[in-house]
């Protein structure tokens, strides 16, 4: 083991600088927070570089580590897990003791239905209780996860299922939005009927508040379907089962430049220490918090910080089924910090907006003693300073942005509260937390001085918890990550760093956008609008929005001859889009035009047009192919 440098724990600086320095001792002490069952005797394996993997000789089980650990450790009675459901008032929760035994019974289950280590168990449910302990069960048997959000259709959720291949799939009747219930059954069985790969078993939670209808399942499909609770009762519970830290913990697949969504993999033991590392040094949360992570399990973020890291720090977490408004009003998440004693809440830039859009005065918060609370952290898209006054001001708590990926895992630059409170510079997530080495740099990979805005990339290796790959297919990973400048993982982000080091993320450099803080990708969104058969061709981009950040709007040209009317158009492309990825993409905006700008090669100018669209500064490329389309479309773009 090489030399440690001596660290101060309470200055941030000198902890990030050790991480680098030498990661080896940093990581193999943050390590010893967990138990393993074979403790690694090293950290970093460059042995596949450009794939890197930590504690290659380590073994252990996170599901051990989240529950079984606390209980033995004598805390078996200390809240886990407290559910919170806005849209249904159901409430309860979950001690340390009761959390492993229900996992334990539900991982006995899944292994009922032949599912063993390394098998892929595809997890579509809503915010309720069993979405965790289905991640937790799988984790017991080393078995990997998928979890795809509610929102999307049956077309995502059957892309997913050919991309991960799982055994088993795990539902619910449905989840719940304040206008009205979602019945998943039968977008489940119509993705598993899509799907190329056979899922020979489909698994239904049965939720109260739903028609005898939409508890039926199908009378034919290529799955065999079993009800949940009935399974449970003869399932028998099932010990932790050691794995590989190298081994996948989960799979879950996000948004990029093509329609094809990527398998993000993240590993078991690297990622079980980042998260235990980052839950005290960044959120600050400890045995005896509750942190309110208001998110949905099917992203990162719900992955990270509803589920992993709190029950890895042996604190309590809250899962809250409902919105920031309208379930009932714009208190609803003052309500949850109140009722649960909660010290840590985490939420989006967008959600925040929308609580000032309907309470701009935050009269609401007078209703409710939110005086446990100590942090705001806030991510998923660019916290603009306006947005941060106003609730920092308002709730008397330091306000935390942090910036981070699906692909990430946990927070590359974040104020480290938990370590120390560094001064905040508006519209920046302050520093890179510990083995991030982030860089800007130019289009060919010089490095920009600061202040200048480039390409945002992170120094290879990237640390513990991040992605080890995508999932079957170590070359897309390559290729879409790690080719663009060598030595480097390339964001998609763009920003800069100023002369303090402190990180300004200004937006995605690619065809990613950001609506209401979920990722969506330009190209998915055209794919559907363009198997509408009046469609000969069609650009979507992202339109800055004061709400939601980002909305999709579609760009449109018809075919000859074609004479389906605008607003029937719309009615048609929306429904398409919603039946095809699902209502999360948010597309409502469509506009005909008589060409889209390309270059010279066909690619057609995204960039420019969401630059004029938005007002901003524009320049045309001198690879364009005709400069009138673009004058033709800055009317259009800016009505
Ligand atoms: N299942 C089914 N449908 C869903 C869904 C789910 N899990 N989640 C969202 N939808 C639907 C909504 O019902 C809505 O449908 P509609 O067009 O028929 O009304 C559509 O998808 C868009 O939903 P949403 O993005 O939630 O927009 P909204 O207008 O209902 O609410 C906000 C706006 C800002 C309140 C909401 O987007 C929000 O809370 N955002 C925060 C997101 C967040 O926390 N992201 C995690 C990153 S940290
Ligand atoms: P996701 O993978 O869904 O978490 O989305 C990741 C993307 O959201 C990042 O690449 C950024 O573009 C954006 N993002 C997330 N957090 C922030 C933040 N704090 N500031 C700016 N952008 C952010």
């Amino acid at each position: 083991m090489s030399q440690s440098p001596i660290t101060d724990p309470t200055d941030y600086r000198s902890v990030h600088a050790q991480s680098l320095q030498d990661p080896e001792s940093f990581w193999l002490d943050a390590a010893q927070d967990l138990e393993w069952s074979r403790f690694p005797t090293r950290a970093l394996d460059s042995a596949e570089a450009p794939l890197y993997s930590w504690f290659p000789d380590g073994e252990l089980n996170v599901s051990h580590n989240a529950l079984d650990r606390h209980v033995e450790a004598g805390r078996g009675d200390h809240t886990a897990l407290i559910y919170d459901s806005a849209v249904t008032a159901d409430s309860g929760s979950y001690t340390y003791r009761e959390l492993r035994d229900e996992v334990a019974a539900t991982a006995g289950m899944l292994a009922q239905l032949g599912v063993g280590h390394g098998d892929r168990v595809l997890i579509y449910l809503p915010m309720i209780p069993q979405a965790p302990i289905a991640m937790l069960a799988c984790a017991r048997l080393g078995a990997v996860h998928s979890v795809v959000f509610g929102g999307f259709a049956a077309k995502g959720i059957a892309a997913r299922i050919d991309d991960a291949e799982p055994t088993v799939l795990l539902t619910a009747t449905g989840g719940v939005e304040p206008s009205r219930t979602i019945d998943y059954l039968p977008k489940v069985a119509e993705a598993v009927e899509l799907a190329q790969h056979r899922v020979g078993e489909v698994v239904v939670w049965h939720r109260a508040g739903f028609t005898a209808e939409a508890q039926q399942t199908p009378e034919q499909s290529p799955a065999r379907w079993h009800d949940w609770q009935d399974l449970l009762e003869t399932a028998a519970p099932v010990e932790p089962v050691p794995v590989a830290s190298t081994d996948p913990l989960y799979v879950l697949h996000t948004s990029g430049t093509t329609g094809r969504p990527k398998g993000v993999v993240r590993d078991q033991g690297s990622t079980a220490a980042a998260l235990r590392w980052s839950i005290s040094a960044i959120f600050d949360v400890g045995e005896d918090d509750t942190i309110l992570t208001a998110s949905d399990v099917g992203w990162v973020v719900g992955h990270s910080y509803i589920v992993y890291a709190p029950l890895l720090a042996g604190a309590t977490t809250v899962l809250y089924e409902g919105k920031p408004v309208g379930t009932p009003d714009a208190g609803a998440l003052w309500r949850v910090v109140d009722q649960h004693r909660v010290t840590s809440l985490f939420t989006a830039p967008t959600a925040l907006r929308a609580i000032r859009k309907a309470d701009p005065e935050l009269e609401l918060l007078q209703r409710y003693d939110i005086s446990s609370l100590r942090w705001l952290f806030v991510a998923g898209e660019r916290l603009d300073p306006k947005t941060q006054r106003w609730i920092g001001e308002g709730l008397g708590v330091p306000v935390v942005d942090n910036w981070w990926q699906t692909e990430t895992g946990w927070p590359i630059a974040a104020n480290p509260v938990g370590i120390e409170q560094l001064p905040v510079k508006e519209g920046s997530a302050t520093l890179p937390m510990a083995g991030f080495d982030v860089e800007v740099l130019d289009p060919s990979g010089d490095p920009l001085p600061a202040g200048q805005q480039g390409n945002i990339v992170i120094r290879l290796p990237l640390p513990p918890g991040n992605l080890s790959t995508l999932w079957g297919d170590d070359q897309r990973y390559i290729d879409t990550y790690l080719s663009a400048f060598e030595g480097y993982y390339t964001t998609g982000d763009s920003g800069y760093i100023d002369e303090d080091g402190y990180i300004f993320v200004m937006g995605r450099s690619d065809d990613v956008i950001n609506v209401s803080g979920h990722r969506l990708s330009t190209g998915e969104i055209e794919a559907a609008v363009a198997e509408h058969q009046a469609v000969a061709e069609c650009a979507v981009i992202g339109l800055r929005d004061e709400l939601k950040g980002q909305r999709p709007a579609g760009f449109v040209v018809l075919k000859a001859g074609s004479d389906i009317g605008e607003e029937q158009l719309r009615t048609e492309l929306v429904a398409q889009v919603r039946s095809t990825i699902g209502p999360v993409a948010d597309f409502k905006d469509v506009v005909v035009v008589d060409a889209l700008p390309k270059t010279r090669s066909g690619k057609v100018l995204r960039k420019t047009m969401r630059q004029i669209a938005d007002g901003e500064e524009y320049t045309v490329p001198s690879t364009i192919e005709d400069a009138q389309v673009i004058d033709d479309l800055v009317p259009v773009l800016r009505r």
